[in-house]
């Protein structure tokens, strides 16, 4: 059976990004433009996502990249959705949907590089505000999916997102469920990330390996006065620079609608990527549900209709390492 191109685009895709880079994806290659996608139960999110909305917005930023990196085949990607709900009971890969790889129609605007280039910056930032003009490329992207980009480069409001999605950040942890759920995707050296090819490693978080260990498995050690702060100062630090933040409503209920995010947010990342300008997503702060309402509360905008599902910053900074993939073979099931 001839998979050349199947493979030649997954390698691509396989680099699109995930919540906890958990790559809860699986290929069944049919023929040459035929495949089932499938999702692996056991890299779902359950206590942090149990709705699945997230993971199938993961499905989404997939999508995206496998139709943009068809496009030099002079190919397009259409999907046909089981419409089953992720459901992390089952066991082993289940079928998602079925994919067709079919003559492209419009041609492909974004360049299928960026999707190498694309990552997430943890790193401090550089002190300049996105300009105007991206954030109006960035803003036109979320409109052409039914969804809303809003953003500010206030100081007050920088400093609010960052604060909010620290104190996030160490409720989760306070959190036992959540904190085992994070704790399980934590990669604490580079061998171990190296090895699974997945999850969190401590080198992309821009922690020490031995401080993730002691987050994770001595959490109780945070409960000193003194301790927890001072680890929320120098996590708040490690974003000094920020000048802009942003935040994402549209239609996030419905399985159709987070996957329709996710190939938003994909777009939206690689226009980003083309112009120089990095994301950090705070999708814990939507996952959390006592933070979620505090944002809702503070970004309250009486003519917005669709509920806000990301909260992110954005900027320039150095280019930040890259986080481990699973290799291409392994998400291909034979
Ligand atoms: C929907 C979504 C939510 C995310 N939320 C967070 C987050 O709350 N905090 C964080 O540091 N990274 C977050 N990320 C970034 C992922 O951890 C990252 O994409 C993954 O580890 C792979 O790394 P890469 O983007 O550099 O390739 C999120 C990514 C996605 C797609």
């Amino acid at each position: 059976m001839q998979t050349k191109i199947w493979r030649d685009i997954l390698d691509y895709a396989r680099w699109a990004p995930s919540p906890h880079n958990t790559q809860h994806w699986k290929f069944k290659l049919v023929d040459e433009t035929h495949a089932v996608l499938l999702y692996e139960p056991s890299r779902l999110l359950p206590v942090e996502d149990g709705k699945g909305q997230f993971m199938a917005s993961g499905f989404g930023l997939i999508l995206e990249m496998i139709s943009i990196a068809a496009a030099p085949h002079g190919l397009e990607l259409k999907v046909d959705l089981f419409d089953v709900p992720l459901d992390d009971s089952k066991v082993g890969p289940q079928p998602f949907a079925n994919l067709s790889l079919i003559p492209r129609v419009i041609p492909e605007p974004l360049d299928r590089e960026l999707i190498l280039q694309r990552r997430t910056s943890r790193l401090p930032y550089e002190d300049s505000p996105v300009s105007p003009a991206v954030l109006t490329e960035l803003a036109e992207v979320a409109t052409s999916f039914g969804h809303q980009l809003e953003f500010s480069s206030d100081p007050k409001e920088v400093a609010w997102v960052l604060g909010l999605n620290a104190n996030t950040m160490f409720l989760d942890l306070r959190d036992k469920t959540t904190r085992d759920e994070i704790g399980h995707w934590v990669r604490y050296s580079i061998a171990h990330a190296k090895k699974t090819g997945d999850g969190l490693a401590a080198f992309a978080m821009l922690f020490p390996g031995w401080m993730m260990t002691l987050f994770f498995k001595h959490n109780w050690l945070f409960q000193i006065p003194g301790v927890h702060q001072l680890c929320k100062w120098v996590y708040t630090k490690s974003m000094r620079g920020t000048k802009t933040v942003a935040w994402i409503s549209g239609k996030f209920e419905e399985q159709r609608d987070c996957i329709n995010s996710g190939r938003m947010l994909a777009r939206l990342w690689l226009t980003m990527t083309k112009h120089g300008v990095y994301l950090h997503p705070f999708g814990s702060v939507i996952t959390n549900a006592r933070s979620h309402k505090e944002m809702k509360d503070h970004f309250a905008n009486p003519e917005r209709k669709e509920p806000l599902w990301l909260l992110v910053r954005l900027g320039h900074s150095n280019e930040p390492p890259r986080a481990m993939r699973i290799a291409l073979e392994d998400l291909i099931i034979h």
